[in-house]
């Protein structure tokens, strides 16, 4: 199905299932811990094995020689393969560093090898055994000081991209030199990792030439396709199976070494492998989200009209890396005629940064709705009203480009009406409440929605059961169940009536998960093969499809109802088909909004930092499944607090790699981190987005909340931490 206009009224628009906040189908399966993740699949195929990975003990150079003799003759060892016995593989597919083979170390705990035992204490003694000659190289690991050599590159797409890799409309330099009221700051964001809870796991079973890989992973269709041509076999000959997933955040939209080497192992042991990355593994074998140094200059009248904004983002990747896109809402969110955005990447042999929950957006609102915090200050002007002042409903590098609808000034008020803004204290350090500096802060949340080809096949059988099919990936998102209300809502049955079946590449591709884009285009891909069945089922049954109405289980039309199951009495009946988009989203910019408020206290003595209350408004279009949406911006404002305030991969600028590799080190918030939370959507439906009418939330939550903490801290402290995370050493 081709979606080039915007959508009319349709079956998804009577809401008798969709828009309902909706228990998650598969909760049953996970509370009773009956869901079972990739490591825990021990009725897929008999007689797993346990892999081990070992990782490379420098950050940059050459494995020399690898011993494996003792860890051979080690208890239940059945196989060792290492970097050695292969030649390089992974790159070039999907993958900025290596996964395996070859003799070059790019990366701290690159993987250097796989020992496969009957048991996973025997693997791991044995690899405690390998003995690595490591051949040192000098790398470069400090991104303060790598800033200074590091290059511009393309991200841009305004009228002056081209040039330098800046993005330019306007003067901005002559209109900010003019301005009355300047900011000029940098602000740093550090190194992240998702810390998701399950790590990447993978069962890898070969049968023949074929290859069956039972893992954890965002993206089935990236994957299989990674993985054969990593492997060197046909797609054909590759199956992945991802039905649950522990968490991603970004850190499974790859392949990752633990199924290169899943496979590997069970290659040469004869016996399926299962095998997971240790959480010590995990932090520097994968990937993260780079730190960046962010500078911001805004101009404005006095009267708080922005004429100048510049945003240049520095960030350091390996070679054939990219860089973090910080400065990509601020092509967008404000108004001003002058503008400038730039990004430059230096080379660093850290491990690899890649998208990390909201990549771009996330950290690079942390520097500029402080930077609009510091702008209002100096104004004299309320901070939402700095913002409102400021909105464009065009984009404003390219003003005859329209967002398809946009109503963040919708989010800030009625934010600032609920979280009692107008109770705020604008200077800071003066509201007391015992011993705790109390702060209220606010932000702007930003975040793009994109369009992606998405499939689905339904079935239907004669008990009248839809059944649905998809290689869509269930994260902890939701998707299962706002796929079955589609499903439902389109074939007129209730949830229970819907089967809903995901992460198999043997089903249909779908969007996937990532950027926010799985609920919109997953469920349209849905949409679309209901549309199919439906007319398949008017056609069985004599029915024109136009008359049709699909309700409480029956096909009705004129006075006569039949049972829906009926139409495959004469056998199942089958429908597939894609949402496919036009150049719709071309015309039109689509995103996604919020306004953030948050409340901190701040220990007079101690500088340790809590924060009271938090709310969120977001206007991101048809809300599929208020309780499931709910619980994504819930948990995008806690990983927003996270940024704000503790997490930190250090780094060990020696060394190169990052010294604290677990959750005791790199610390997230845990329950008592985290207070009353608030969550409000504006009703509205988005036409141009898909026939749901709906986009995504599953980043908007955490875009724009470490600043709204800052800014809170700010006004609880009168200090302005630019450094993040704003721990409590910066504030005393
Ligand atoms: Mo997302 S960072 O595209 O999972």
């Amino acid at each position: 199905m081709k979606f080039d206009t915007p959508a009319g009224q349709n079956p998804i628009d009577q809401l008798k299932v969709v828009g309902k906040a909706t228990d998650r189908i598969d909760g049953k399966f996970k509370t009773t811990g009956t869901a079972s993740y990739a490591y825990e699949r021990h009725d897929v195929v008999p007689n797993q094995a346990y892999g081990y990975v070992l990782g490379a003990g420098i950050a940059k150079g050459r494995v020399r020689a690898i011993d494996t003799a003792a860890a051979k003759r080690a208890p239940g060892v059945l196989a060792i393969v290492t970097t050695l016995d292969v030649p390089k593989q992974g790159l070039g597919v999907m993958n900025v560093a290596n996964l395996f083979g070859g003799d070059e170390i790019q990366h701290y705990h690159q993987a250097i090898a796989v020992v496969v035992a009957e048991t996973f204490e025997q693997a791991r003694a044995a690899a405690f055994l390998v003995k690595v000659d490591h051949a040192p190289g000098a790398g470069k690991f400090d991104l303060a000081v790598e800033a200074k050599a590091a290059k511009p590159v393309e991200g841009g797409s305004g009228e002056g991209s081209g040039g330098g890799g800046e993005d330019r409309h306007g003067d901005f330099e002559g209109a900010f030199g003019q301005a009355p009221v300047k900011l000029d700051q940098t602000y740093t964001t550090p190194d992240e990792s998702h810390a998701m809870m399950e790590p990447h796991a993978t069962i890898a079973a070969w049968q023949g030439d074929t290859l069956t890989l039972w893992t954890s992973n965002q993206m089935i269709a990236w994957g299989h396709g990674s993985v054969a041509k990593i492997l060197g076999i046909p797609k054909e000959n590759v199956r992945i199976d991802s039905p649950y997933i522990g968490g991603g955040f970004g850190g499974k939209l790859f392949v990752r070494a633990d199924a290169v080497l899943a496979a590997l192992g069970a290659k040469a042991a004869g016996r399926p492998v299962k095998l997971a990355l240790t959480r010590p593994l995990i932090i520097n074998n994968t990937t993260h989200r780079p730190a960046t140094i962010q500078h911001i200059r805004i101009g404005a009248t006095r009267d708080g009209h922005i004429t100048a904004i510049a945003h240049e983002s520095i960030s350091g990747n390996l070679q054939n890396g990219r860089p973090e896109t910080a400065v990509d809402q601020t092509k967008l969110l404000y108004a001003g005629a002058n503008r400038l955005t730039a990004m430059r990447l230096a080379h660093l042999d850290l491990p690899e940064g890649n998208a990390m929950r909201a990549p771009g957006e996330a950290p690079g609102l942390m520097a500029l709705e402080m930077a609009m915090d510091e702008m209002a200050e100096t104004l004299g002007l309320d901070p939402v009203e700095f913002r409102i002042r400021n909105d464009t409903q065009v984009d404003p590098g390219k003003p005859e480009r329209p967002f398809s609808h946009r109503d963040l000034v919708g989010c800030l008020k009625r934010g600032a009406e609920t979280f009692g803004w107008n109770r705020r204290n604008p200077t800071p350090g003066q509201v007391r409440d015992g011993h705790w500096l109390v702060g209220i802060g606010m932000a702007a949340g930003f975040r793009n929605n994109l369009l992606m080809k998405s499939g689905a096949r339904v079935r239907l059988d004669p008990a009248g059961t839809v059944t649905v099919e998809t290689d869509m990936t269930d994260i902890g998102t939701g998707s299962y169940t706002i796929i079955a209300q589609t499903a439902a809502e389109m074939m007129g049955v209730p949830l229970d009536k819907v089967v809903v079946r995901l992460g198999d590449s043997a089903f249909p591709v779908s969007a996937g998960s990532g950027g926010q884009f799985g609920a919109n285009n997953a469920t349209a891909g849905v949409y679309a093969a209901c549309v199919k069945l439906r007319e398949a089922v008017a056609q069985r049954l004599g029915i024109n499809s136009a008359d049709a109405v699909f309700a409480d289980g029956e096909v009705r039309s004129g006075n006569r109802a039949v049972p829906l199951g009926q139409a495959a009495n004469a056998g199942e009946l089958t429908a597939e088909d894609a949402i496919e988009y036009g150049d719709l989203s071309k015309k039109q910019q689509q995103s996604t909004f919020a306004g953030h408020f948050v409340e901190v206290g701040v220990d007079a003595d101690t500088a340790e930092v809590r924060v009271r209350r938090m709310l969120a408004v977001c206007a991101a279009g048809r809300i599929l499944n208020p309780k499931s949406a709910r619980s994504q911006v819930i948990g995008g404002m806690t990983m927003g607090v996270g940024a704000a305030l503790m997490e930190e991969l250090a780094v060990d600028t020696k060394r190169g790699f990052f010294a604290n590799h677990d959750l005791a080190g790199y610390e997230v918030p845990v329950h008592a981190d985290i207070p009353h939370q608030e969550v409000i959507f504006l009703d509205e439906v988005d036409p141009q987005s898909s026939p749901m009418k709906a986009k995504g939330v599953g980043e908007l939550g955490i875009c724009g909340v470490g600043a709204a903490v800052a800014n809170a801290v700010y006004n609880a402290t009168g200090v302005r931490v630019r450094d993040y995370p704003i721990t409590l050493d910066k504030l005393l």
